[in-house]
């Protein structure tokens, strides 16, 4: 498997076991970090060269509440790219301009069982098409740059002002473009050029792709580090209102639907298990971040760049876990009241 080679083999199953029972945020939070501190399974993805170059110990945890609590541990203010967690953000935006039968007609919202980068799975989409909503979503990279080519502007630079504009508002502060991570990705994204162009073909993506592949590009470069993913995903956990700046950024109605296709391939081919586990809705991206959502509770963020073999971090995926289980944020344990 080509990401498999580019990713170097791991195979160490997650901890299910319980962790240490903490009464607070704060202490979940530093029992994880003290848990994993040590853990070095996983590895830099490297197919992006500048993600490589990152320091693999790079540990950041944090998480907030819905009223707009803070807590961290670790290295919370070294930036990562946001890499695909972007999609998320890219997708809220669209749903909330366009709604959300914009995103189910044109993309679809299902799982694909494929890699995240991959064109099997678009070949399948073109087979389909035509006998009802396409068995694709706005989380892997055909559907991600069919996203990013639906939000709407005159030019590039509208379109991006709108797109870089989102982010901020679900992160709470102005975020930017980590240049180094944007010419090594424009430099090696031969694959993306390819999806792109096919997406166009097979009539996903309108006009100008090539325009969609390098906005996308450069939405995957945002720097952000552990703080600003989990006020992103305190965001969406509070109803589309960030909950430290007061602003709310999508209408609450729409973030269900942002929700659910973060729950069904927010981690890819292991999102299946990443939900037995967790219960939470979430996104991983190849930079090491990885952000969950306790819809009414909290959001979470974790920074960690060694990946496992299907893409996603492994002390993120093992702190996460461990946190929202101690402090029951699992939506599908839910007791009634
Ligand atoms: O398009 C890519 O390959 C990257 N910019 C993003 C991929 C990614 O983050 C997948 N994540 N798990």
């Amino acid at each position: 498997m080509a990401l498999a080679l580019c990713l170097g083999v791991f195979s160490t199953p997650l901890s299910l076991a319980t962790p240490p029972a903490a009464s607070d945020p704060q202490s979940a939070v530093n029992a994880a970090y003290a848990r994993f501190k040590g853990d070095t399974d996983g590895k830099n993805a490297d197919y992006i060269p500048a993600l490589a170059k990152v320091d693999p110990k790079l540990f950041g945890v944090a998480l907030v509440t819905v009223d707009g609590k803070v807590y961290t541990a670790g290295d919370v203010n070294t930036e990562v790219s946001i890499q695909s967690i972007s999609k998320v953000f890219t997708m809220a935006q669209v749903i909330q301009e366009q709604g959300p039968e914009s995103i189910e007609k044109r993309i679809g919202v299902d799982a694909t069982g494929a890699r995240f980068n991959s064109i099997i799975a678009v070949e399948a989409v073109k087979t389909l098409a035509g006998t009802g909503a396409p068995e694709m979503n706005p989380l892997v990279n055909p559907g991600a740059i069919s996203a990013t080519s639906m939000v709407t502007g005159a030019s590039a630079d509208q379109v991006w002002n709108k797109i870089i504009g989102t982010y901020n508002d679900y992160a709470g502060r102005s975020l930017n473009v980590l240049q180094d991570v944007y010419k090594s990705e424009s430099d090696t994204n031969q694959r993306n050029q390819a999806i792109g162009a096919l997406m166009f073909a097979y009539g996903y993506i309108k006009n100008n792709w090539q325009q969609a592949v390098d906005l996308y590009t450069r939405q995957c470069s945002v720097g952000v580090n552990a703080k600003d993913l989990a006020g992103m995903a305190a965001t969406l956990a509070n109803g589309g209102k960030n909950p430290v700046t007061g602003k709310q950024v999508m209408d609450e109605a729409k973030v269900p639907q942002v929700l659910a296709v973060m729950a069904t391939a927010g981690l890819y081919d292991d999102s299946g298990k990443w939900l037995y586990q967790t219960g939470l809705p979430a996104k991983s991206g190849v930079g090491g971040g990885i952000i969950a959502v306790s819809p009414g509770k909290f959001g979470i963020a974790v920074v960690s760049p060694p990946l496992d073999d299907a893409g996603n971090s492994v002390r993120a995926q093992r702190a996460i876990t461990a946190i929202s289980n101690s402090l029951g944020g699992n939506p599908l344990a839910a007791k009634p009241k």
